[in-house]
């Protein structure tokens, strides 16, 4: 039996599908998810119990990346993928050190859109627009992006946890290449990915449980594979390693210590270098 529609969701949502951006947003302990999304993200944890400490280990992965590009004065992000704004939004992150960075978040989702829109409404500098990630172009072309980013100047491209989503038929390595070549030098390109690099049996379980019930499969790579989606990018330290393994601060509850196999989930930031 699915649930009764909330007034927050949108009208077009199908309430008897699971989606990757609420489920996401229950591993992160939100709100904005259904009886089905509950379901299957309980399936999940029982392949893999330690899935939301993994989801908030990305989180915090993608605000250090912003940190990071923040500290280089990247006053512009585009956060493609960005599901339901929860747990550190890249524009509050971004403007603890640039205050009034401009941030456009882009999604599939219907929920993460209306909900971010929502949360955005008041705030003439981010933007939540409602794009396919598959099509960089319309993204690049969009009249919401374009108020907001200047693409002369270096911007910060994130794309956590999404290329996973997009099957070699649609190219994540083209996909990137469109973005690359539409930023100037300088920005910064930051990718999370899962991967199936010695999973251990039951994780692979879980992919195909996902991949039978949802609407949106997901394309697990190797190490090697997340590496060339950085082409014409120089890789910054300490490279495309374990999520919880970038950068790690002190200060945080990264778990350091968490058991690689059943982590595999890659994470880099690269930056653009000057043409030449
Ligand atoms: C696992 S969530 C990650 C959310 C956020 N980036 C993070 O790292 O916490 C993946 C998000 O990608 C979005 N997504 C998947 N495929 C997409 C596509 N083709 N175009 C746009 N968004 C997509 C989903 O709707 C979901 O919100």
């Amino acid at each position: 039996m699915s649930d009764s529609r909330p007034e927050w969701a949108p009208a077009s949502i199908n309430l008897d599908q699971p989606s990757s951006a609420r489920v996401w947003d229950y591993f992160l302990g939100g709100s904005h998810n259904f009886e089905v999304d509950r379901r299957v993200a309980e399936q999940a944890i029982s392949f893999k119990p330690d899935m939301p400490d993994l989801a908030r280990q990305v989180r915090m992965f993608l605000q250090g990346a912003v940190r990071t590009a923040a500290a280089a004065g990247i006053d512009q992000y585009l956060d493609i993928g960005a599901g339901v704004p929860t747990m550190g939004p890249v524009h509050e992150t971004a403007r603890e050190t640039v205050p009034g960075a401009r941030v456009v978040y882009v999604d599939h989702d219907p929920v993460a859109v209306a909900h971010g829109r929502a949360l955005l409404a008041a705030d003439p500098d981010a933007a939540f627009i409602q794009a396919d990630a598959r099509s960089p172009r319309a993204i690049l072309d969009h009249p919401e992006v374009r108020a907001l980013i200047d693409f002369d100047r270096p911007v910060a491209v994130l794309l956590c946890s999404l290329l996973h989503f997009v099957s070699d038929a649609d190219d994540p390595a083209a996909l990137v290449a469109t973005l690359r070549d539409a930023v100037a030098p300088g920005s910064f390109l930051v990718i999370q990915h899962a991967s199936h690099d010695g999973q251990a049996g039951e994780i692979i379980e879980m992919l195909q449980m996902w991949n039978t019930k949802s609407p949106e499969p997901m394309y697990w790579r190797t190490r090697e594979e997340i590496e060339n989606l950085f082409a014409g990018f120089t890789i910054l330290e300490p490279g495309v390693v374990q999520v919880q393994q970038w950068r790690p601060d002190p200060e945080e509850s990264r778990r350091t210590d968490l058991d690689h196999v059943r982590y595999a989930s890659y994470a880099a930031v690269g930056t653009k270098p000057a043409a030449g």
